[in-house]
């Protein structure tokens, strides 16, 4: 498996009035292709700004975001769209799903794809059964799956995942962190995953902990375990 991303001293800064700010003081690692990759640290420790910068939707103020030999951070806003929209597919704790339209029509308007491949990829979410149904009619965890069926359905080369589980409960957390753990196994597709949740370390291939802007540290674990096996 060959090299999916390399960030190579990443920095972001704020001006604050006539401060700065650095929430990246210069951050560096590689998520090879396949990885499950976990981005831990408190709130404030700069993980979101890392991922809106990967997924091309915030601009870095220096260092390189390499995704498949290319460096990011020197392309046009064209470039960045197009990328976002060929290279990424994004879930957000608040699940940003489009309120008047269906289950189904989410993922159709964003990923371009006809009814049957919506349907296909709401299937294999469990979701099959809700097509039809809208978002104020799911619950947070249905909510949660339509956006994680509907970033998969581009098939995306990167899941980027922000705290994903925020904003569900205990049962509905576990059936997003299944799903998304599947998608990773069996589909391969490479994940980088946002969260505060220490119970989530073990699932990972690597863990970067991220303190105050800094990498703290970065993890291998060569025997991961599946979400079945973890309580918390
Ligand atoms: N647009 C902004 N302007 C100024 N400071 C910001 C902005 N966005 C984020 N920050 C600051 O950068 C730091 C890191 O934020 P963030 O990446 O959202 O942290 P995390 O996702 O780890 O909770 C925080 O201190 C936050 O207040
Ligand atoms: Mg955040």
């Amino acid at each position: 498996m060959g090299e999916l991303l390399k960030v190579e001293d990443l920095i972001k800064s704020y001006s604050t009035g006539k401060n700065e700010f650095k929430a990246l003081k210069g951050i560096s690692f590689t998520v090879e292709e396949g990885e499950f990759v976990l981005l831990y640290g408190d709130s404030g420790s700069g993980k979101s700004t890392a991922l809106n910068i990967i997924g091309g939707m915030d601009r870095a103020s220096s260092g390189k975001v390499i995704v498949y030999n290319r460096d990011i951070t020197s392309y046009s806003d064209k470039q960045l769209n197009e990328y976002r929209r060929n290279y990424i597919g994004f879930v957000f704790q608040s699940y940003n799903l489009i309120n008047n339209l269906s289950a189904r029509e989410n993922i159709m308007l964003v990923s371009g794809k006809d009814p049957d491949v919506a349907d296909k990829m709401l299937e294999e979410m469990g979701l099959k059964d809700r097509a039809d149904a809208f978002p104020t009619e799911l619950s947070g965890g249905e909510a949660q799956r339509v956006a994680l069926a509907r970033a998969m359905a581009k098939s995306p080369a990167m899941l980027l995942c922000d705290e994903p589980t925020g904003a569900l409960d205990y049962d509905n957390s576990r059936r997003v962190m299944q799903a998304i753990k599947r998608l990773n196994r069996e589909s391969g597709i490479t994940v980088l995953m946002v969260s505060h949740n220490l119970a989530f370390l073990p699932i990972a291939d690597k863990v970067i902990k991220l303190k105050s802007g800094w990498i703290e540290s970065i993890s291998e674990n060569d025997s991961p375990i599946s979400v079945e096996e973890l309580e918390w």
